[in-house]
């Protein structure tokens, strides 16, 4: 009896052991099944949104509102793979931990706008210097040090973003300059070395930030008079700033269509010579460019 009691115990404890394992792994099966459907159904989801949305897309700005979005799209997506860097994505300058409202969300320029820009400048890029205010995650400094400039330059005041661009930059192939400098710092703090011909912006700040950035890249050309040329994108608050700044010219506008949005970009030119120099921009490169006399 008490030998039969303890084999049947056994054998039940067994079969109950048995019990639990097969129930766990069927548990296992059926939230492994669960989570598949749950992650096919979130897919699905964003499938249909995206078809939506591209719908949306289409019916408020047309076929070739589309196609020419596509184009932004192909692009940006061209050069990441191309120069295995990874820039995308927008960040507020809340979640980046600043309150001063005159700095600018990061959002990156598109490449076939910085590529657009830099091919309309007449310098010989090997003894160039071009320097991006609020370079972010990189993008244009990147697009920049895969040409042969002689010296590239960011200035970022998010050493979030910093770290980003400085990881892309260790990473990216075709790089064709040799010296790519990062720097963390509030652009009013910078002084412009004296061998800086390019200046890019992609609407880093306005108001009184901005204001004191262009007084210090004057003070640099005062210091050492040169061939300067500005690039910047979306400059209703640049024109507004440099409105008596003599020693500054535009010489170049385009406008672009993003969304809803109509984009500008305006070439400038410090001022000695800048007919002669206004001259020497390359026509055939000049998709929607406009010459701007002044
Ligand atoms: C519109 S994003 C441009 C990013 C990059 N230049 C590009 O073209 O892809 C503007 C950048 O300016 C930076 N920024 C804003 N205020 C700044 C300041 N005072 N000094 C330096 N960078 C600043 C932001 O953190 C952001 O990364």
């Amino acid at each position: 009896m008490h030998k039969w009691y303890h084999i049947a115990s056994r054998d039940i404890d067994s079969s109950v052991r048995q019990g639990r394992k097969s129930m766990a792994v069927s548990w296992r099966n059926s939230s492994n099944l669960i989570q598949y459907g749950q992650t096919q159904a979130v897919a699905m989801n964003r499938a249909v949104q995206k078809i939506r949305s591209t719908i949306s897309f289409v019916r408020r700005f047309g076929v070739l509102g589309f196609l020419e979005e596509l184009r932004y799209r192909m692009a940006d997506l061209y050069y990441e793979r191309r120069l295995g860097v990874e820039t995308a994505g927008r960040h507020t300058v809340k979640d980046l931990g600043f309150a001063n409202a005159e700095f600018m969300d990061y959002d990156p320029i598109w490449y076939r706008e910085i590529y657009s820009a830099l091919n309309k400048i007449p310098l010989d890029k090997s003894t160039s210097t071009f320097l991006d205010y609020g370079s972010g995650k990189g993008r244009a400094v990147i697009a920049a040090a895969a040409l042969p400039f002689k010296r590239v330059i960011g200035i970022e005041i998010s050493d979030r973003l910093l770290a980003i661009a400085q990881k892309n930059l260790d990473t990216m192939r075709h790089k064709r300059c040799k010296r790519v400098e990062l720097l963390l710092i509030d652009a009013t703090q910078y002084v412009v070395p004296g061998d800086v011909n390019l200046i890019y912006f992609y609407n880093p700040f306005a108001g009184q930030v901005l204001q004191t950035v262009i007084n210090n890249i004057y003070d640099s050309y005062k210091q050492s008079p040169r061939e300067m040329y500005i690039v910047f994108v979306n400059n209703h608050h640049f024109e507004n700033a440099i409105k008596n700044q003599p020693w500054l010219t535009r010489i170049e506008q385009r406008t672009f269509h993003h969304y809803d949005y109509d984009h500008s970009c305006g070439i400038y030119v410090t001022k000695a010579s800048c007919s002669q120099k206004a001259r020497r921009l390359d026509p055939a490169s000049a998709e929607g460019w406009e010459r701007v006399t002044e």
